[in-house]
């Protein structure tokens, strides 16, 4: 990817992956903007996640986070961090590639847990056995997170390494 390549970095994958702290580092590095799909949302919405998804369901929830991609995609030159289920509709990832090359971070159920562990924020893991959940979602998941142009694994990674071995890829990618 050359630098003056406007392209928008999308970064996907499953919660607990580091979306937005990789997001951060590449924002740095490029000097670009990060867009977080969800502080987007919670902050047009004035409301957080998890009262979205308790008032009006998952499925509202879903609405609301297309019509935010949506609007997201029509931009370039960002770094994009999305919600972890923003892949499973194909509308949204039909947008986010018009101006976006496509990148799926990945962890381990282990590192998952570690990692959402402490946060509250997700209804989607506030269950009573969240390991099995996440085995499970991850299951269902893997075909959509497949989809992506580049993977990059960041169990025992800094998001720092992380960043760095997007940056190469996509410049191998050239
Ligand atoms: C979700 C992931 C969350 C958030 C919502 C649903 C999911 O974002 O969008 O709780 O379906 O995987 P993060 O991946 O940033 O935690």
């Amino acid at each position: 990817m050359a630098a003056s390549d406007q392209r928008n970095i999308v970064l996907t994958g499953f919660m607990g992956t580091g979306k937005t702290r990789v997001g951060i580092e590449l924002a740095r590095r490029l000097g670009r903007k990060l867009v977080d799909v969800d502080t987007e949302i919670e902050r047009t919405e004035g409301v957080r996640i998890s009262d979205i998804f308790a008032q009006r369901g998952e499925a509202g929830f879903r609405e609301i986070e297309t019509a935010k991609v949506r609007e997201i995609s029509l931009r370039s030159g960002l770094i994009v961090s999305t919600g972890g289920g923003v892949v499973l509709k194909d509308e949204n990832m039909e947008a986010l590639r018009e101006k976006g090359v496509i990148v799926c971070v990945t962890a381990s159920p282990e590192t998952i847990l570690e990692r959402t562990g402490k946060r509250t924020n997700r209804p989607l893991l506030d269950v009573a056995d969240p390991m099995a959940r996440i085995v499970e979602l991850l299951e269902e998941r893997r075909p959509f997170y497949e989809n992506a142009d580049i993977t990059v694994a960041t169990d025992g990674k800094t998001p720092i390494q992380v960043a760095e071995e997007i940056l190469d890829a996509l410049r191998w990618k050239k």
